[in-house]
């Protein structure tokens, strides 16, 4: 199968190619007739599947991916200012194992690269660096608009935004610059924000922040406080600690946040077989995984934040909670479903099986 991202292609020729797809694309009408009303932030939806922040680089992508049948459609990650790709590859498809993620006691696990060719759907892991590029806002604002323009009825455009780590700089300051970045999308049409607390493939501080429950705070209130009630998410990486898990839901609950979504790529050293570093450049021996490889720590991740959120009584109306990670088929989705997410996106999965959306909604319509 060929994802639509082509991955022996840069970041930038992607982005002017927009997404490759050959097929036929589902009758969307006949697809939702049927399927339960669902709930959303305050919005009524088709269904509370997606795509989370990566796959979908541009209006153009979106526009695929809403014609596919995917309701939440997270428009990658954007800044207040341009900001450049890592250096071609950016994907690799990788060997993972069991509990790989839970090894290292302190250092990050090392994963060999396969080739794609290799590999089946079912167990398909890739790492991707992409460093969180960003168009100049005055693109990027323009064409969150086009996104938006194209949505279908009972699909809702999120926007993933980022603030830029200044060297020196205070916590105070990348909030601000978080929140910049929300208002402008929300201007643009995003209607809801999710802010990327979590991304493994920086080296300026912003990937960790999601571990720290005063980043969270201050982060949560600036975003509050530009949005009024426009609806926002944090995007949470996989944390193993049950007691940090309680205390960030605890912060961002109190601080504002409309929920959270979670996991992002978890990060590990690539090599390849011959024990090279896999991606080019300084700084990228350690990069983020995701796909088949990640849904244990996925799935155990979301059960620890039904947890946390059970104990502070909250509902899912209150606070929402989106599951992500390794879910490749329309099947999989029910096993977060029934975990208790309010919403489940699929990225690599949504990238190679570009048909998850439709088999998601027949499966759900027999019941
Ligand atoms: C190609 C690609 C690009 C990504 N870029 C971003 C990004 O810009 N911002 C972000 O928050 N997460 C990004 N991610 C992480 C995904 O949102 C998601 O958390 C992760 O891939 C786990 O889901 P999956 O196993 O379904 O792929 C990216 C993932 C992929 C595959």
């Amino acid at each position: 199968m060929k994802p639509t991202y082509n991955t022996t292609l840069s970041y930038d020729e992607n982005y002017r190619a927009g997404p490759e797809f050959e097929g036929a694309l589902p009758d969307l009408v006949a697809l939702n007739k049927g399927l339960p009303e669902v709930k959303f932030l305050g919005r009524t939806l088709n269904s509370t599947l997606g795509v989370p922040a990566g796959p979908l680089l541009n209006s153009a992508y979106i526009q695929l991916y809403a014609d596919l049948g995917f309701d939440l459609l997270t428009y990658k990650t954007v800044r207040t200012k341009a900001y450049p790709c890592h250096p071609f590859p950016n994907v690799r498809p990788v060997e993972t194992w069991p509990g790989w993620y839970l090894m290292g006691s302190g250092d990050k696990p090392t994963l060999i690269t396969r080739s794609e060719e290799q590999t089946a759907l079912a167990e398909l892991s890739i790492t991707n660096s992409f460093g969180m590029p960003s168009q100049p806002p005055e693109i990027w604002r323009d064409d969150v608009s086009r996104a938006k323009v194209g949505l279908h009825p009972g699909q809702m455009l999120v926007v993933s935004v980022v603030g830029t780590a200044q060297p020196g700089g205070s916590l105070e300051e990348l909030a601000a610059d978080y929140a910049l970045a929300a208002a402008w999308a929300k201007e643009a049409g995003a209607e809801a924000i999710e802010a990327n607390l979590s991304c493994p493939n920086v080296c300026s501080g912003e990937g960790s922040l999601f571990q720290s429950p005063e980043a969270v705070r201050l982060i949560s209130i600036a975003l509050k406080n530009r949005l009024g009630s426009t609806p926002f998410l944090l995007k949470l990486g996989f944390l193993n600690q049950l007691a940090l898990v309680d205390e960030i839901v605890r912060v961002a609950a109190e601080s504002g946040a409309s929920g959270l979504a979670a996991i992002n790529t978890i990060p590990a050293k690539v090599r390849d077989v011959q024990q090279h570093q896999a991606l080019p450049g300084e700084g990228r021996l350690v990069s983020g995984i995701c796909g088949a490889g990640i849904k244990e720590a996925g799935l155990e991740m979301l059960s620890r934040l039904v947890g946390a959120r059970n104990k502070l009584l909250l509902t899912p109306a209150e606070f929402t909670l989106i599951g992500v990670g390794g879910v490749m088929t329309g099947l999989e989705v029910f096993d977060y479903l029934k975990l208790g997410a309010d919403g489940v996106q699929s990225g690599t999965g949504a990238m190679w099986n570009p048909w998850l959306a439709r088999d998601f909604k027949e499966l759900a319509k027999i019941g």
